[in-house]
């Protein structure tokens, strides 16, 4: 039965997740093309953040959701990496020696390491606009209307409202956060704005109804809340080779999360459940959403 299912998603995930990746790759070699002038290591480092490496997860999530609606995949496609500018961008800062202090990111030296600090802080500052460069392109969405509310929703998802404001709370020592709902709060914050932001992208490109963005919305806080809690398990239990960054590092920091907050057993069993009601949010799209299925189930049984 598990073999059956794992067998299953791996027919249906891994060749999105393949395409996806070589699709940003190259949309991204095409933005940062390297200037014949003293701005070329400031895109060298972007370039170095953004092409090859990691899962590409939230630009699929837009794709898989606009799908639902029939919406071409040019169109999601430029939201997707408006949505990974400001991904990159988090991870580049969140590594930075005044944040996390990590030197490896995506299998790579993190940008402040191949490069410098100064560098790297202008390398996420570059991306964060490029993310709203794009959401302004006429490719996104004929409507300018539907693309100021793609770029409004987007900058409260990413800003003190959303992601930045996670990554202060995420700052905060342990004893001030140190119950369930607060750590909840965090990581709807820090991690879940975004991804959420991703299905809700996809709907409002595609004009879907309101009670299919509500359904949306469910699945995406249960995925968010289980993309987090998988991260904090890799942190305690994964391999830094595959999930190419620096683990075992939570603890020792006094981060707080579900694993210091319940044990790595009951987090992983908080996380499954979530990806379970994640997927039951889904009911009503039928067969359409089996790729948002997959992807529930990847978020917690994932290695990187
Ligand atoms: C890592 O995100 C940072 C978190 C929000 C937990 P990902 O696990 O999606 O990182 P990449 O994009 O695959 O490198
Ligand atoms: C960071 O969370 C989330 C972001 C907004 C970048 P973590 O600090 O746990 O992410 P990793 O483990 O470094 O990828
Ligand atoms: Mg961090
Ligand atoms: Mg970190
Ligand atoms: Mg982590």
């Amino acid at each position: 039965m598990t073999t059956l299912t794992l067998s299953h998603d791996e027919g249906l995930l891994a060749p999105s997740l393949r395409r996806i990746a070589d699709e940003m790759d190259r949309a991204f070699d095409r933005l940062l093309a390297e200037p014949a002038d003293g701005r070329a290591r400031l895109y060298q480092a972007m370039r170095h953040a953004a092409i090859g490496g990691g899962k590409r997860l939230r630009p699929l999530l837009v794709i898989a959701a606009a799908e639902l609606f029939g919406v071409p995949r040019p169109r999601a496609f430029i939201a997707g990496l408006a949505v990974e500018c400001i991904h990159v961008h988090s991870l580049i800062h969140d590594d930075l020696p005044c944040m996390d202090d990590d030197d490896l990111r995506r299998g790579k030296a993190t940008v402040h390491r191949a490069f410098d600090e100064a560098t790297a802080v202008l390398a996420g500052d570059s991306l964060h606009a490029l993310a709203f460069e794009l959401l302004a392109d006429r490719g996104l969405h004929p409507d300018p209307a539907v693309r100021v509310e793609l770029a409004v929703s987007l900058a409260r998802s990413a800003g003190a409202s959303g992601m930045a404001g996670g990554q202060m709370l995420d700052l905060l020592p342990e004893p001030s956060i140190g119950d369930f709902e607060a750590i909840a709060r965090l990581q709807r914050l820090k991690t879940g704005a975004l991804i959420g932001w991703c299905l809700d992208a996809g709907a409002a490109l595609g004009e879907a109804s309101e009670e299919a963005r509500r359904s949306l919305r469910g699945y995406a806080r249960c995925i968010g809340l289980a993309f987090q809690i998988a991260d904090d398990l890799l942190d305690v239990e994964g391999c830094e080779k595959t999930a190419g960054k620096r683990l075992r590092k939570d603890d020792a920091a006094g981060k707080p999360t579900f694993v210091s907050l319940l044990g790595a057993p009951a987090a992983r069993a908080q996380a499954q459940l979530l990806s379970t009601q994640a997927i039951d949010h889904l009911a009503d799209f039928g067969a359409r959403a089996e790729l948002l299925r997959a992807v529930a189930r990847f978020t917690v049984d994932r290695d990187r």
